[in-house]
């Protein structure tokens, strides 16, 4: 057999054998045109971006540095849940929350459409580390990729590059481990074919194989199905290497609450996609003396330290946030952070003086250009960003940045909330009676739809610890591995677990609780609650504040609005019940008992209502 010469295959800076032979095993797979190894350099970057900008993808911002605008082909702007994949050997490892396809047969459908699937463009070959470099196991991934556009992205939110390839080898001089992950935009070129702004393919996978811990991606661009260290690596692979070696991989923000007294807290939340994660991570707190600074916005991985409480780590280095709504009102670190520049916005609005614009962002300009590329003024049907809008920005701009933000022990956390968009039945904050209570709240977390993935918006799902579309086993046995976990500490130790809701609707649909900045109040309760200094009433759902429990100092919201968000009503509570049983019914004989132990006490609490 001829191996064909593809330029650049043999440049490797490393000699690393794993990675040297699979990469020339992709570009022989793919061929494409030629193999570039990314460095990860700012002068790299330059190149990149100009290169985008020259091919359309990019335009570059006048209003802020080093930024850009980009808008996505219009059937490419989400993740798509219907087409990831769980491949696990056995099926019922997948369990019933994910799409599952056989290992060998997925691999080769995919072998298929890889095959020649570069031709005409250049594929990058991405060294990067999930979480800090310095940390003693670095988690390492190769992502091998066609698109410019996921290379310049994957710069801003991780480590990458030679700094990331030099921890391939370890100081001993062994071979580190690492994840493959292989990506393809599924949008060959023939020769003198004009390229479009944004190639992709009608046809699209998102594959895991949790045992050989790979990722195949195809036929997407879009960050979370193309910057595949985000959903695909840091929760997917990760959650079952979690489960395999005792910690965990969660769709949580990590921020550092700071009390007047100087005292320091660190929370851990999970909020499904779209509900308010990178928002609170950023919180101004509207109560005086209190602060708060940020770890992360969207990943947390957890592993138990010497002392036996749980630490947390952010594995990204960047924010990939929701744009639409974000503004110096809802979430003024966020502002600050991409207006250090930088960043690359996909799907919003672009002003013509060439800056950006969402909804949300106060008065629109007179006259717009839409994420479709078309004329848009305030006379337009159609909004002028999609609604999964995104911008894309580093981590370390963030004036809010916690200065422990990069350290590989983690933080130990004192907190964790889980939170859903719910109009009704949810109060506005509850706390659990104990870990395992805390497992079932977040067992049974459930969320209207919203346009973080495709689909119908709105519907009320169940999303487990908001990790549905993230979980890479059978969800019964995560329930297990959380349960199990609990039982690996100090009841003392453990984090204390809160269910909160920023979205109850009266009955015109309006929000009961004002949210962004006064969230502050909630999270006060809650440390004082741990401290053992707040009042709480015990309900058959666990601890609710009164009006009076929670610090509404200078809150011009009515007391019985507050009353209304903060209500534990039974009738929405038994409406509730078979909602729950359902969903447990669907984990069939992995559901825990000791969930359904739960289950079944809330019944009984319930009905002596
Ligand atoms: P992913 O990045 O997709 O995982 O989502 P996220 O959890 O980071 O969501 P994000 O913080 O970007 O929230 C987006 C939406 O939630 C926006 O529409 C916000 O306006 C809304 N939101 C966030 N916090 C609050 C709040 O406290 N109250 C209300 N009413 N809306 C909020
Ligand atoms: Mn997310
Ligand atoms: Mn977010």
């Amino acid at each position: 057999m001829t191996a064909v010469a593809i330029p650049g295959v043999d440049n490797a800076p490393t000699t690393h054998e794993r990675l040297l032979s699979w990469v020339r095993e992709v570009a022989e797979l793919t061929t494409p045109e030629e193999v570039v190894w990314v460095d990860g350099s700012d002068e790299e970057w330059t190149r990149l971006t100009d290169q985008l900008v020259e091919a359309g993808t990019l335009t570059r911002l006048k209003q802020k540095p080093n930024s850009f605008w980009a808008a996505s082909d219009p059937d490419d702007v989400a993740r798509v849940e219907q087409r990831t994949f769980i491949c696990s050997v056995d099926p019922e490892d997948a369990g019933p929350t994910n799409n599952w396809m056989d290992p060998a047969e997925m691999k080769t459908t995919m072998l298929d459409l890889y095959r020649g699937s570069m031709r005409g463009r250049t594929m990058y070959v991405i060294p990067f580390c999930m979480g800090p470099l310095t940390a003693e196991k670095p988690m390492l991934g190769l992502q091998i990729t066609d698109s410019a556009y996921v290379v310049a992205s994957m710069k801003i939110m991780t480590r990458m590059g030679t700094k990331a390839l030099e921890a391939f080898t370890a100081p001993d001089g062994t071979e580190r481990d690492y994840v493959p992950a292989l990506h393809s935009l599924g949008a060959p070129l023939e020769p003198g074919e004009d390229d479009v702004p944004w190639p992709c393919n009608e046809e699209k996978y998102i594959s895991q194989f949790p045992e050989t811990r790979e990722i195949w991606s195809y036929g997407s661009g879009y960050g979370g199905n193309a910057l595949l260290g985000k959903k695909c690596y840091s929760l997917r692979i990760a959650s079952v290497q979690g489960r395999d070696e005792g910690w965990l991989a969660e769709h949580m923000l990590i921020l550092k609450l700071i009390s007047p007294e100087k005292k320091v807290y660190y929370i851990a939340a999970a909020f499904p996609s779209a509900c308010g994660k990178t928002n609170l991570a950023m919180l101004e707190p509207t109560i005086p003396g209190w602060k708060v600074e940020t770890l992360g916005d969207d990943i947390a991985w957890m592993r138990f330290g010497k002392d036996g409480r749980l630490y947390a780590v952010n594995p990204e280095a960047g924010f990939f946030g929701v744009a639409p709504g974000t503004d110096y009102h809802t979430n003024p670190n966020a502002m600050r952070t991409i207006e250090k520049g930088n960043s690359i916005f996909t799907n919003v609005a672009l002003t013509d003086d060439g800056d950006i614009w969402w909804e949300g962002m106060g008065e629109p300009p007179a006259h717009l250009t839409s994420w479709k590329k078309q004329d848009w003024t305030p006379d337009s049907d159609e909004p002028s960003s999609h609604p999964n809008s995104r911008y894309c920005t580093p981590m370390a701009q963030c004036p809010i940045l916690a200065p422990e933000w990069d350290d590989p022990q983690g933080v130990p956390i004192s907190a964790i909330f889980f939170g859903g968009r719910r109009a009704d039945t949810i109060p506005l904050v509850t706390e659990s009676r104990d870990w395992q209570h805390g497992t079932f709240m977040g067992a049974t977390l459930s969320s209207e739809t919203t346009a973080a993935a495709k689909g119908k918006v709105g519907v009320v799902r169940r999303d487990p610890m908001a990790m549905l579309p993230f979980i890479g086993y059978h969800a019964g046995d995560y329930f297990q591995h959380w349960i199990d976990t609990g039982k690996r500490a100090d009841a003392d130790k453990l984090p204390k677990i809160f269910y909160v809701n920023w979205f109850r609707r009266d009955e015109n649909k309006k929000f009961l609780w004002p949210g962004f900045g006064e969230n502050s109040r909630v999270l006060k309760w809650a440390i004082e609650r741990l401290e053992g200094k707040a009042a709480a009433v015990e309900t058959p759902i666990g601890y609710v504040p009164t009006a009076d429990d929670l610090d509404l100092s200078g809150l011009d919201v009515s007391k019985e609005e507050i009353e209304a968000a903060l209500k534990f009503d039974a009738d929405e509570w038994r409406a509730e019940l078979p909602l729950i049983d359902e969903w447990f019914d669907k984990m069939g004989a992995k559901l825990p008992t000791l969930l359904r132990a739960e289950l079944d006490a809330l019944k009984t609490r319930l009905s002596a209502e």
